[in-house]
């Protein structure tokens, strides 16, 4: 059966030590404890090598934000997916809705992107979700749908069985507005019913579906005891210690 994910995602906090002294305090906060989920950090490009260090014999998995849609050459700036990997990074969040919004990032953009994290072992936690406007409007499940469509159906199954999925609608992100447990329960099933009809139903029953969107210590418990949904992308409460550890305790 699918994973149980708690996934962090730092995003363009923390300068070096400050990353080093979050995941050390983390790991040192998990010792004695066997999460019942996977425990993964999505810490800045500069800080992934060292953190993999520091959380070595832990239970903690780390993840880049981002990987280059090309594999390597004169693309100033860009960080490739083998880079990533051969810090010993496991995962890669690609996908993410202030990457889509900010930076350009298109559906094919994303497609491509994907391909190289699968053909450099990285797992994507791919992300997906509606606006504010697209929710209002209803449209929350085409928006998906569309999303899904554009950048990981044109995978073959046992590839598309190695990606992760995080379903974020863009007003719960970092706005205190999480989706309620049903409306989260609701497009998870949803989200997981494409799969089944695309991939069949023992793909779709082996994908983790993640939420994120104002996930924190105090809502983790009832959105993850939802049965589609399994696990969450945390943002600003991954970045203290204490509350991500109480997120993976939800489970
Ligand atoms: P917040 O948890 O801060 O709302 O961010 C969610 C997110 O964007 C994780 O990728």
């Amino acid at each position: 059966m699918r994973k149980n994910i708690v996934a962090g995602n730092w995003k363009m906090n923390k300068t070096l030590q400050e990353g080093i002294a979050l995941a050390t305090e983390l790991k040192d906060a998990l010792v004695g404890t066997t999460p019942n989920c996977d425990v993964v950090i999505g810490t800045p490009f500069i800080h992934l090598a060292t953190v993999v260090e520091t959380v070595k014999k832990s239970p903690i998995k780390v993840a880049a934000q981002n990987c280059a849609d090309k594999e390597s050459g004169a693309y100033t700036g860009e960080v490739s997916a083998s880079m990533i990997k051969s810090t010993g990074v496991n995962y890669v969040i690609l996908g993410h809705s202030e990457r889509r919004a900010y930076y350009g990032e298109t559906f094919e953009i994303l497609r491509n992107k994907v391909l190289l994290a699968l053909k450099n072992e990285l797992t994507p936690i791919f992300c997906i979700g509606e606006l504010k406007e697209e929710r209002e409007a209803n449209k929350q499940n085409e928006v998906v749908k569309a999303q899904l469509e554009g950048s990981v159906f044109n995978l073959s199954a046992t590839d598309f069985g190695k990606i992760v999925i995080a379903y974020e609608p863009v007003w719960a992100i970092g706005t205190g507005l999480t989706a309620t447990s049903e409306q989260a329960q609701e497009i998870h099933a949803f989200i997981r019913s494409l799969i089944a009809d695309k991939y069949g139903k023992e793909v779709a029953d082996s994908t983790s579906i993640l939420y994120g969107g104002s996930c924190n210590a105090g809502n983790a418990a009832e959105l993850f005891s939802k049965p589609d949904v399994d696990g969450g992308l945390i943002g600003g409460a991954s970045l203290k210690a204490v509350d991500f550890k109480a997120i993976i305790s939800a489970f």
